[in-house]
Order: C-alpha cells, then structure tokens, then sequence
C-alpha cells in the first residue's frame, strides 16, 4: 500500500470513528514524513522534512540521528565499538573512572536506606507529583534517591596484561560499554543539613561536590517553563548532564541514543526510591537548556543538560 492509499485509508476510516478523530490529529500534525523515511544511510536534506510547529522549521534532528545513528550493519566503526567491551583501553577508561571525582570539598552523603515496600507495589504506585508542600527532604533520603539512580552496587573483574587487578565499577543502572557519560547535578533548595545550591552527585565516593564556591541558590522557576509547579516548595532537583565524549568516542552517533536510554534508567530508578520514600516527585521536559548548562557552568558543547525531574514532599 502506497503512502497516499494508507492516509486515504485513514481519513475515511476517521470519518466513521469521529471520536478517534482528535488522537488522529494529534498524531498528523505531530508527525511529518520525510521523502527518505523508508530508506537509510542518508542524510536527509533540510528542506525535506517540515515541521509543523512553526514554519521556521525545517527539518528535525531527531530524524537525521535516527537515520544515521547506525550508518549501516555493516559499519565497521560502530561494530567494532560495541564489541569491543573487554577492549584494554576501553576496560582502563571504564576502570577508572573513580579518578574524575573531586575529594577536596567533597560532602559526605550518608548510607542510603534499603528500602521496603517490594517492588511491584513501588512500581504500581509510582506516579508523578506536582503539589509539592514545602517540607524540607532529610540528607537521608536525599543519599538514598542518589544511590538508588547512579551508587555503585558491584564490579566487573576484567585483568589486562598491564593491569591485573583492573575492574570496572558498575552501577544500579545499566550503560552501554559501562562509560556511565551521565553525570546527576543536584539543585539543592529545602534539604537538611545542606546550604542551598548546585551540587554534583560522585556515585564512586558517594558524595556531593559543589559546581561553585560559594554556594549560591539555584532559582528554579527561572530555569523551567511551567506554571503548574509551585517551585519554592521542591525539595530538590536533579538535572541530568550527558557528557557527549565519554562514550560518543567508542559508538560514535549512537553514543547520544544510549546515553538517552540510560538517563531512563536512571530516572525511573530514581523515580522508584522517592516512591518508597513516601516522596513526590515529576520530571519536566520544559526546562531551559542554555541557562542550566550556563548556571552549572558547561560549555554547551561537550556536555548537555538532556534530562530534569523534581522531587519533594507532597502534602501529608
Ligand atoms: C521526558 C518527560 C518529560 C515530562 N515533562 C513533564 C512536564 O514538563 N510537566 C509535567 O507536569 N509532567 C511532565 N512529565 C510527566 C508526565 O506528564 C507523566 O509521566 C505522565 O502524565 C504519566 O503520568 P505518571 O507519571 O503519573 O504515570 C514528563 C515525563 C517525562 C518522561
């Protein structure tokens, strides 16, 4: 069936089942098919592919990634980068991946809390919440929400002739080529015990480093557009930086698509601990990306905020 006999199919279909008609629009408009689309290894055009948001869009980098991420299955490069997991240099980069965390300023986090509750039961009842109430997050449960997306729960032996005793730290979830290019900021605002501020989480010691000295707070409302969150009353937030050549260097443009999938994983990790906590908590697709990276201090260039969620208490 042809591009043009499937949307007539559609629309008549549609004219039958007027109620399905909003979701169909809401998909249509939504959705603009590129000339390319049933094809590979090219790069669409710009004038090829139309947004619909406004006319000043042309094309959607999202589509030319999709389309070249992996350029072909035949692609040596990306082949290669994939199986090369027990690689010596990318087993030594992985392994020490401790030696990029600071100690000098380094606040210490308590143990997390091993949470009860059982698993099913936090994954049915895990909902995303925006009446935040204002009561300040214990350091406690700050550490156990931390821990629970990026601590370090084990590691993989992996001897090289140079190293013997080389071993790759892992973490509660998964990472293409354990790289881990994901890296937690931690916007401080109501959490005992500590100053208001932007902090870096360091999985491997288990601590927070400030991003500046001093310490300034963070005004969220400034860096997130919405109006449906009373901003004041977070406890804290958590902005997810992925840091574009710890692992686009081994997957090249895949590197940016399994960093995607991994801040999922982390995020819904860190979703599950707040709701065993007995916390709220919702992530937020309208933050302003320049200004996070420009207030954290990123370049914009190697490092990219690509994730942000917001956690508290909810009213009693
Ligand atoms: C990437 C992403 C971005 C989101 N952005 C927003 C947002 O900007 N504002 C908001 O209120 N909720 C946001 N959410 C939360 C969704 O609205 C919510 O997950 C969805 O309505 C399903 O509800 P549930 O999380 O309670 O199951 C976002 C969720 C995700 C995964």
């Amino acid at each position: 069936m042809s591009l043009n006999d499937s949307q007539q199919a559609v629309a008549e279909y549609l004219d039958q089942q007027g109620h399905l008609a909003s979701v169909a629009a809401f998909g249509q408009q939504h959705t603009s098919v590129s000339v390319y689309s049933t094809t590979t290894v090219v790069r669409a055009p710009e004038a090829v592919v139309r947004g619909r948001w406004s006319p000043g869009v042309h094309g959607f980098v999202g589509e030319e990634l999709l389309l070249n991420h992996r350029r072909s299955g035949r692609d040596l490069g990306m082949q290669l980068g994939v199986s090369r997991y027990y690689g010596h240099d990318a087993v030594l980069s992985s392994a020490n991946s401790s030696l990029r965390e600071r100690e000098k300023d380094a606040i210490a986090l308590p143990e997390h809390r091993r949470l009860k509750g059982g698993l099913t039961s936090t994954v049915a009842g895990r909902r995303s919440g925006r009446q935040f109430s204002g009561r300040p997050a214990s350091l406690d449960e700050l550490a156990t929400v931390l821990w629970h997306g990026q601590g370090i729960t084990g590691s993989l032996p992996v001897p090289t002739p140079t190293v013997a005793d080389a071993a790759v730290p892992l973490r509660t979830a998964p990472s293409g080529g354990g790289l881990y290019p994901i890296q937690l900021a931690v916007l401080v605002q109501h959490v005992k015990g500590l100053a208001p501020g932007a902090y870096e989480y360091q999985p491997h010691s288990h601590t927070l480093h400030p991003f500046h000295r001093p310490l300034a707070p963070v005004d969220l409302a400034e860096h997130v557009l919405t109006t449906d969150v009373e901003f004041d009353k977070v406890a804290f937030a958590l902005v997810y930086v992925y840091n574009l050549y710890v692992n686009s260097q081994k997957y090249g443009d895949s590197g940016l698509v399994f960093a995607l999938i991994e801040a999922g994983g982390i995020s819904q990790n860190i979703h599950l601990a707040r709701t065993a906590l007995g916390m709220i908590g919702c992530d937020q697709g309208g933050y302003d990306k320049q200004k996070l990276e420009k207030t954290l201090g990123f370049d914009g260039t190697s490092r990219h905020v690509i994730h942000f969620t917001l956690v508290g208490h909810g009213e009693a």
